[in-house]
């Protein structure tokens, strides 16, 4: 959908393409823990999870502190009509608490959302992340903001 690939793969990925990124993923061969979001029963959204010392970038650049047991997330909401809704941040706050500060115990969770990204910034602040600091230019393209939430337990 033209709103998740404005933020997300903007190459516009094929199906073959899409295939060998994520089959690993789905293996184990890659560490990355991948979810589909299900809403009234509809698969209506991706969520997935990692540590940030295994894709430290962009986050390593912005990062001033110790991202030992620091995670990181990626979602997307798929179907326009449910996106500004709550939806978005509704899953995310759920997620954090599951997975990212439950079977992981992350220490913190942060995420570095390209800084015109106004939609993933608002649901990530109402999910209970904070903006930490902004970066120039990472990465070539954009600018990125830098938000964490700690793991309430820890
Ligand atoms: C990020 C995303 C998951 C949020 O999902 P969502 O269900 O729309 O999230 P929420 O409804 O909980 O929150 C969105 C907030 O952004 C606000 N918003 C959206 N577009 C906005 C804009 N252009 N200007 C200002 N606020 C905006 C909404 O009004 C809402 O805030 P509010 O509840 O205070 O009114 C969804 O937009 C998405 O899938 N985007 C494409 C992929 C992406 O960017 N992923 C994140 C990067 S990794």
């Amino acid at each position: 959908m033209p709103h998740v690939i404005e933020w997300w793969d903007k190459t516009g990925a094929s199906l073959g393409e899409i295939r060998s990124k994520y089959w690993p993923r789905l293996t184990g061969a890659t560490p990355v823990s991948c979810f589909v979001i299900e809403n009234d029963d509809q698969e209506v959204g991706f969520i997935q999870t990692y540590w940030v010392s295994d894709f430290p970038e962009p986050i390593a650049q912005l990062c001033p502190h110790s991202l030992e047991q620091a995670a990181s997330l990626d979602v997307f909401i798929g179907e326009p009509e449910l996106l500004n809704g709550g939806l978005g941040s509704t899953v995310v706050r759920q997620f954090l608490s599951q997975v990212v500060f439950g079977k992981m115990n992350a220490r913190s969770c942060l995420v570095a959302p390209d800084a015109s990204n106004t939609a993933a910034i608002r649901a990530y602040e109402k999910a209970g992340f904070k903006l930490e600091t902004s970066s120039g230019k990472a990465r070539g393209f954009c600018r990125y903001y830098l938000m964490s939430c700690p793991n309430p337990a820890s």
